[in-house]
């Protein structure tokens, strides 16, 4: 089924437990969208949509999905019913960054999880939407993907690929004049279990539902990169600007 003027469809949340994702699942339903929430915790997921739709009263179901499994991704992406009218993509995996540098299996799992499973399963939406003519694309990246700290590299890394692919597929299908938008977020600190164990600046930390807010801000307007909060724009220039010298003795 595809969104018609009185029903938005339904949209596809991956990543589903992810606390972000769930804030923004939750202004999705409020404006009438059914929601599909997919990832790999069967239980929690249920959990979650039955509080969803006992909420807003929206069609809310789940789905499996696994992010290191991308030969599973395109029989997943036949399996939703109803075809999503959106995507969310709100994987993400920040893992441990010093056991990343000495495992690289665990390397590769930051790379698997942030970049290489978002960009297959989204390559399936892609290809429906252009079928179609029309849906979006949200993918969650992440400011750390804007410059390698030497905290979080490898995470860093990911998000920038993860960062030039969204925007990749918005040039193809801006030159490809079809009404599929493709949105990049790019959230600094946000008070979640991801960053439960860290120590983040209170000033500096969104709570999941303001940066569910920014973010239907974007799908509103005609945004196609958003930081969330609106002052890690200003943040990331000046990190970004940072002359390597100076940037290679900061402890950022
Ligand atoms: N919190 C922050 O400060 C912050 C800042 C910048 C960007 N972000 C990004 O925001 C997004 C949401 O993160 P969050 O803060 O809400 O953290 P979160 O609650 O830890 O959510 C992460 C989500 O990714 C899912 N996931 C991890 N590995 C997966 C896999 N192999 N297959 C399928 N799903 C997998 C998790 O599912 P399980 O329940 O199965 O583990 C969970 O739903 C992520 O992309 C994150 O990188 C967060």
């Amino acid at each position: 089924m595809t969104a018609s003027s009185t029903d938005p469809g339904h949209v596809l949340i991956l990543g589903g437990t992810s606390e972000i994702a769930l804030a923004i699942a939750a202004a999705l339903a409020r404006r009438g969208y059914g929601l599909i929430l997919a990832g790999r915790d069967a239980d929690a997921l249920q959990r979650e949509a039955a509080d969803l739709e006992i909420r807003h009263g929206v069609s809310v179901t789940t789905a499996s999905f696994d992010a290191l499994e991308p030969a599973t991704h395109p029989a997943f992406w036949q399996s939703l019913n109803p075809a999503p009218a959106g995507v969310v993509c709100a994987v993400g995996l920040l893992g441990d960054h010093g056991v990343a540098r000495t495992d690289f299996n665990h390397a590769r799992q930051l790379l698997d999880t942030n970049l290489v499973g978002c960009i297959s399963v989204l390559d399936q939406a892609a290809l429906a939407f252009e079928q179609r003519g029309e849906g979006f694309i949200i993918g969650i990246s992440s400011v750390a993907g804007d410059r390698g700290r030497a905290s979080n590299y490898y995470y860093g890394a990911a998000k920038a690929g993860f960062t030039a692919y969204l925007s990749g597929l918005r040039n193809h299908f801006a030159s490809n004049a079809s009404r599929v938008r493709v949105i990049t977020v790019k959230p600094g600190f946000v008070a979640t279990r991801m960053t439960a164990d860290h120590d983040t600046p209170a000033l500096l930390t969104a709570q999941p539902e303001q940066t569910a807010r920014d973010i239907l801000r974007a799908l509103d307007g005609r945004r196609d990169v958003i930081y969330s909060r609106w002052y890690w724009r200003w943040i990331m220039l000046i990190i970004r600007l940072l002359p390597e010298p100076v940037f290679k003795r900061t402890r950022l």
